[in-house]
């Protein structure tokens, strides 16, 4: 989703806004820009495309030169992605950048015509600059204050009025914008990683606070201008964490980071080998009391709620609905008091999760949120917070905050069943030391690579795979099918391996190979038959199973073997090989893997 970043300093903001920006990139985009106080006056530079491409254009026609400015990517909502629709938008006396999506734009824009004003862009965010040109009184605080009254939708702006030409303004509602704070300099980041560079302490901005941001002042205002006086915050996300450090993209370091990730986010959550959950402030006696757990979330975080759903169920002896947060909201779900509504965001700033869990607040079901981005939207509403320390997550397709996100269902899925007395104290005691040496075997399950890369080799010119498994492989299936699609750009569906019978048996030929897995002892046999029977119609089946399982010779057309551990634990190995094969599909194929196209990291829209 489109990114925000701002600079006021001593330093050349063009240099700054685009350096900026480009850590931002990874939110996905597709055109960007700048707007920068030059001798006093607004000079903006934009263009459709990647950043290299606003680069270029600086380099021919000379960027602008100032210390003082404003900066966006945007991801196309309103109008298809131009030049012209590109941001900033504005005139000579106000200029902004926006996120978000401004719903009565039509009447503003309808408003602003009545009075006299032209529009060149599809956009709905020339109407919210249009509008502050409108009622701009000489006071940039009270005009905004003016507009913000007047729109409705979600916004994230940053604001420069040419009458002030050492000042940049902020405001948001619904989208995210944190202040950078600096030495004798201030930053404006969507996100902590737009000024991580220059500096880790930064200010989160609530809902319409109005700030005003020079080199060396940052005044914050409430929307009846009282002050407001906040609290320094430190990034904990190393500048490095957000590099590539040696590797060809950020999804493959990333999937190298899955072990770190993993013991971090466990370590700090067991004390004396017992789960330890007291920093979300709930007592065993409440969490042993939920009638009913909803596990709700988008994509990925999704999937890692279907692999909570089996182990809670099956260890807790629990009921879980796990659903799509876009389908959870305006399904009037019998979601009420005596429920916990389970949400999962890496982000933390997903628009239908976060309505999802305004939804749970609203019918009394006590909220916890699984997040990996401190301070997010979601991690801030929900009513208990469990933060997945992965790092900052670049590449779009998701890897290790999948990874982490399992881990802490697994953990709360141990705790849960010792608390409702479904498993012993020894019982779980077991399970935790098992859940702690996963790190390790993750790094042993990376030796895969060499067999993930042959096997993306043959996947190469497929039109269409299917992913099999049952049980847990079923629900792991699931997120390796979306990680191929989304980044080679080949279709594929996941299918309960009991299910092709009844339907999608039919579309299997030599042309449509499969990948199993099979990892769920019970479950092997079964899963074996299912394999016979599509290669049996000529598939060719690529296998996921574990170091030590007999086969029949030829049962398969290539075999990924992973160590093996608890089965119930297999999920967070298996997660592996899926996710680079397909990382190497998606190379081979010659992709941009950590930013594929049409897609955002950061869905902040709905
Ligand atoms: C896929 C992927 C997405 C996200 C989904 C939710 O690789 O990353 O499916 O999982 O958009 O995002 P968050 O977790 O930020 O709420």
């Amino acid at each position: 989703m489109c990114g925000i970043v701002g600079y006021v300093g001593e330093q050349d903001a063009a240099d700054v806004l685009v350096d900026a920006l480009s850590k931002l990139e990874y939110r996905g985009y597709d055109s960007a820009g700048i707007a920068v106080f030059e001798d006093g006056e607004i000079k903006v530079e934009k263009c459709q495309g990647r950043l290299d491409n606003l680069r270029k254009k600086m380099e021919e026609v000379g960027k602008p030169e100032g210390c003082v400015g404003i900066g966006h990517t945007r991801w196309a909502t309103h109008g298809e992605p131009s030049d012209i629709n590109s941001h900033p938008h504005g005139n000579k006396r106000v200029t902004i950048v926006h996120n978000g999506i401004i719903e009565n734009y039509k009447e503003v824009k309808e408003f602003l015509v009545g009075k006299g004003y032209e529009f060149v862009s599809e956009t709905d965010t020339e109407t919210v600059a249009k509008l502050l040109d409108y009622y701009y009184d000489g006071n940039p605080v009270d005009t905004i204050i003016k507009v913000v009254s007047e729109i409705t939708g979600s916004y994230a702006l940053g604001i420069m009025f040419a009458d002030y030409p050492e000042h940049v303004y902020a405001v948001r509602k619904d989208s995210p914008m944190l202040i950078g704070v600096g030495k004798g300099e201030n930053f404006l980041g969507s996100d902590v990683t737009a000024f991580l560079k220059y500096t880790k302490d930064y200010y989160l901005i609530e809902q319409d606070e109005i700030c005003d941001i020079t080199a060396n002042a940052i005044k914050i205002v409430d929307i009846h201008k009282n002050p407001i006086k906040k609290e320094l915050q430190t990034a904990t996300w190393d500048v490095n964490a957000a590099e590539k450090g040696g590797y060809a993209h950020f999804m493959l370091k990333e999937i190298h980071e899955q072990s770190n990730a993993v013991k971090m986010t466990i370590s700090p959550r067991v004390k004396d080998g017992m789960p330890d959950f007291s920093e979300t402030g709930m007592t065993k006696e409440e969490l042993a009391s939920f009638r009913q757990i909803y596990i709700v979330a988008c994509g990925t975080a999704m999937h890692a709620g279907m692999v909570g759903k089996y182990v809670i169920e099956k260890l807790a002896r629990t009921s879980v609905i796990v659903d799509i947060a876009s389908e959870f909201r305006y399904r009037d779900p019998l979601i009420g008091e005596g429920d916990l509504l389970i949400v999962i965001s890496q982000s933390g700033e997903t628009a239908d999760t976060k309505a999802a869990l305004a939804l749970g607040k609203e019918r009394g079901a006590k909220t916890l949120a699984i997040v990996n981005v401190v301070g997010s939207s979601i991690a801030r509403e929900a009513d208990m917070v469990l933060y997945t320390n992965a790092g900052p997550e670049i590449s779009v397709a998701s890897t290790k905050a999948y990874s982490v996100q399992i881990a802490a269902m697994y953990l709360f899925a141990f705790e849960l069943a010792y608390v409702k007395k479904a498993i012993s104290e020894d019982e779980c005691r077991k399970y935790v030391k098992e859940l702690l040496e996963i790190p390790d075997y993750i790094t042993h399950t990376l030796d895969v690579k060499k067999d993930c890369q042959q096997v993306a080799s043959k996947l190469l010119n497929a039109d269409s795979l299917l992913y099999i498994g049952r049980g847990l492989d079923y629900a792991l299936s699931m997120e390796g099918s979306l990680k191929l699609k989304e980044i080679s750009y080949i279709h594929s569906e996941s299918y309960a391996a009991g299910e092709l019978k009844h339907g999608t048996i039919s579309l299997i030929t030599e042309h449509m190979p499969v990948i199993a897995v099979a990892t769920q002892k019970a479950l092997i046999e079964k899963t074996v038959s299912n394999i016979k029977e599509v290669k049996a119609r000529g598939a060719k089946v690529y296998l996921v199973c574990g170091e030590s399982l007999q086969l029949e010779e030829g049962i398969a057309d290539a075999i990924i073997r992973i160590p093996e551990v608890d089965e119930i634990l297999m999920p967070t190995l298996c997660a592996i090989p899926l996710q680079l094969i397909a990382y190497y599909t998606s190379v081979l194929r010659g992709n941009d893997v950590d930013k594929p196209r049409n897609l955002a990291k950061s869905v902040t829209v709905e």
